[in-house]
């Protein structure tokens, strides 16, 4: 199928380059697939979006599918390109994801929303918004990286329980594009801080934001459910939990939330 890209239209955001150039597609399989493609070609400038209002083929962390409804939701993907950021920090995009996202639905919403280790957003433990990042690396940097974003906002029903939208946790509804131009100010605001090296604040305030942390819940690795505190993350960006009175540290695919 021959896609036509065009530019919808110049952001009035207040950004510096973080959604000036839009790439909007009416229907497309995955925004983060036509984000790869385009960042691949050197054309694309830093802060390029790609979004669709029918996402037909979304994909979600761990090879799941992103299953959005037409027109209702925000689906779209950041092109970066982060080459001040060694690979060993590479967790760090998922926190200023987090964060941004985070504190963008804590003032649309006014309610208190959670991050999910690595990079989910609750609200009253359901999941309000996913984020799938790809990053393309040449040698120990990051020469670009496609921020896909899966936003629930006026959809209200899902097959999975464990869902949620801006709407059915507020009754209210929201504008997509007020919310797009929010959004990316957002975005914009927390990718600047990690530019200006602000590691440890970023951290930190991942850390407040982390759903779960210092309390103590059930999880599953294996096959085997045990009990845990989740501490925080390593270096690496791996999950830190205290089990057994010992430390553990679990990549993405090794253990399952109860
Ligand atoms: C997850 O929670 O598993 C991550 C979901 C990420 C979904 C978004 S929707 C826009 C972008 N395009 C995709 O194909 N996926 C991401």
């Amino acid at each position: 199928m021959q896609i036509n890209y065009f530019t919808l239209y110049k952001i009035p955001a207040n950004t510096l380059f973080v959604g000036k150039n839009v790439v909007f597609v009416p229907e497309c399989h995955s925004t983060n697939t036509l984000a790869l493609e385009l960042s691949q070609n050197q054309s694309t400038t830093e802060g390029t979006v790609v979004i669709t209002s029918h996402q037909t083929a979304g994909r979600g962390q761990r090879g799941n599918s992103w299953e959005a409804q037409p027109g209702e939701n925000l689906t779209l993907s950041v092109i970066l390109t982060p080459r001040f950021l060694p690979v060993r920090d590479q967790f760090f995009l998922n926190i200023v994801t987090s964060l941004a996202l985070h504190d963008f639905l804590t003032e649309q919403m006014a309610k208190e929303v959670q991050v999910k280790w690595p990079n989910d957003i609750l609200c009253n433990g359901k999941k309000l918004c996913g984020i799938l990042i790809e990053n393309q690396l040449q040698g120990l940097s990051i020469a670009s990286s496609v921020v896909g974003i899966g936003l629930n906002v006026n959809q209200q029903t899902f097959t999975n329980e464990n869902a949620t939208s801006m709407t059915n946790e507020t009754g209210k509804s929201f504008d997509l594009a007020d919310l797009f131009v929010q959004l990316m100010m957002h975005l914009e605001a927390q990718f600047l801080q990690l530019r200006s090296g602000a590691l440890a604040e970023l951290k930190a305030r991942y850390l407040a934001a982390l759903y779960r942390r210092g309390e103590i819940h059930r999880y599953m690795k294996d096959g085997q459910e045990f009990a845990g505190e989740i501490i925080g993350i390593n270096e690496e960006g791996k999950l830190a939990m205290k089990v057994d009175n010992a430390m553990s540290y679990f990549e993405v695919r090794e253990i399952k939330y109860i």
